[in-house]
This record gives C-alpha cells, sequence and structure tokens, in this order.
C-alpha cells in the first residue's frame, strides 16, 4: 500500500508572515493526521525559516503521529534531530539562498559524513531516507550507506509536467531508479513539487511506497480544504 506524507512547513510560512501563533503547525500536523495522511513531514531549516525548534519538538513529542523531520548534515542539526528523536529522518541538502530543496544530496563528496550520521539514526532505531536524484550511482552508494530508504526528487518531472513538456525519459530514469534500489533492499519514497498530475503519473511504479508533498497541498487547501484535498491524493496514490 503507497502512503502519503503531508508536508506541513508551509502552514508555519504563513504563522511566520504574522510572527504569532495562527495557523498553528501543531494543530496542522494533528488535522492531517487525522484527515488521513500516513506521516506528516517538517524540515528543520538551519534558517528556521517556518518549522522552528519548539514546533519539532512539540510536533514529534505526540505519540500518535508518524513524523518524517528533514534536516539537512550541519552537526547542530544532527545533534538536535537526535535529542528530538522522531519516528523518521529524511537528510536533505540545504543552501540557505535557496527558495525550496533545489537537488538530491551529494552522495559521492558526502559519504563519509553521510554514514557515521546514518549510522547515528540506526543506532536509535530511526528510519532514515536520503534525498537523491535519480541516477544508478547515486543507489549505489545509498546500499554501501546502508540507508533504510531513499526519496527520489521528482522537481524535474514535476516541472516538465507542470509545463506540458516532453516529460516521457524522465518518468523512466525515475522509474528505473525506483526498480535498482527496491532490487537492492531500499524503500523507495518521491517528493518535490508533485501536484494531483505528476503523482498519478508516479503511482504507475509499484516501488514506490511513500509520497511526500507539502507546498501544493497547502495551497489546493486554502480554497478546498485539508481534508478534501489529501483525499483526493489518498484515491489517486491507491489507484494504479
Ligand atoms: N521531500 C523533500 C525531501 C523535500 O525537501 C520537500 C520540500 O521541503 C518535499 C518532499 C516537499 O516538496 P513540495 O513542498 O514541493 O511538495
Amino acid at each position: 500500500m503507497k502512503r502519503l506524507g503531508v508536508n506541513i512547513d508551509h502552514v508555519a510560512t504563513l504563522r511566520n508572515a504574522r510572527g504569532e501563533k495562527h495557523p498553528d503547525p501543531f494543530y496542522a500536523s494533528k488535522f492531517v493526521t487525522k484527515h488521513g495522511a500516513d506521516s506528516v513531514t517538517i524540515h528543520l531549516r538551519e534558517d528556521r525559516r517556518h518549522i522552528n525548534d519548539f514546533d519539532a519538538k512539540k510536533i514529534c513529542s505526540q505519540k500518535k503521529l508518524l513524523v518524517n523531520l528533514e534536516i539537512s548534515m550541519n552537526s547542530e542539526i544532527v545533534k538536535k534531530a537526535l535529542s528530538i528523536s522522531p519516528n523518521f529522518i529524511c537528510l536533505v541538502p540545504e543552501n540557505r539562498k535557496e527558495i525550496t530543496t533545489e537537488g538530491g544530496l551529494n552522495l559521492k563528496a558526502n559519504k563519509k559524513k553521510l554514514k557515521t550520521i546514518i549510522q547515528k539514526f540506526k543506532k536509535k532505531k530511526i528510519r532514515t531516507s536520503l534525498f537523491i536524484d535519480a541516477n544508478v550511482n547515486d543507489i549505489l552508494i545509498s546500499k554501501e550507506l546502508d540507508v533504510d530508504c531513499i526519496e527520489i526528487h521528482t522537481g524535474k518531472l514535476a516541472n516538465l509536467v507542470k509545463s506540458k513538456k516532453n516529460f516521457k525519459s524522465e518518468l523512466q530514469r525515475i522509474k528505473k531508479s525506483a526498480i535498482l534500489a527496491n532490487k537492492l533492499g531500499i524503500e523507495v519514497h518521491a517528493g518535490h513539487g508533485l501536484d494531483y498530475k505528476s503523482t498519478q503519473l508516479l503511482t504507475k511504479i509499484n516501488e514506490i511506497k511513500e509520497f511526500n508533498i507539502g507546498h501544493f497541498i497547502v495551497g489546493e487547501a486554502l480554497f478546498f480544504s485539508f481534508s478534501k484535498v489529501i483525499k483526493k491524493f489518498k484515491k489517486i496514490i491507491k489507484k494504479k
């Protein structure tokens, strides 16, 4: 069964625009779970532009929620994540000037550092995932690093679909990577830039077990509510 993780970072973005307490990401984490999200994703960025330490701690302390905490390899953030102890960790690249996570991790350049970090989370029995681009080399390095899951960056596919360009070879590249990772015993997730159409295309890849979607869900929920949007995504990902 494919799962839907809902990224609620942009509830915090909206709250921070006013510098007050509403809308509350903690409330949002419980709300999206009540309305069908299989897990909640939050990204504790080094610049704290949306989710802050207090949010992360409070959301991860909820026993009834499954929380996927996205973090960079920064040692202070890793330390913080170890103390917060979420259910899942997803390691992502981070660049201060980016608007959003622009690509996958550079596994080759960070192999040693990643190995140490992954082992720390493994010791705490935290399911750990690497956010990577869809390519064979990175899948092989992920296997060497003994990580539980990979999340394939779907930004390029999503942009091609949105701009009505030919997406076939990108979809094929993702499929090939997903099949290889699955063969190697790594669970495959997908995320970034996804909307109804790009998600629908990816559901045809059986090896993808989890979708992590944020910006589109929060934006669409302004018009149709979280409950309707989550229901629609769940219907899409359950269908083959
Ligand atoms: N997955 C990962 C690893 C991400 O970094 C992000 C963006 O924070 C997402 C999924 C969600 O992307 P979007 O907000 O574009 O749906």
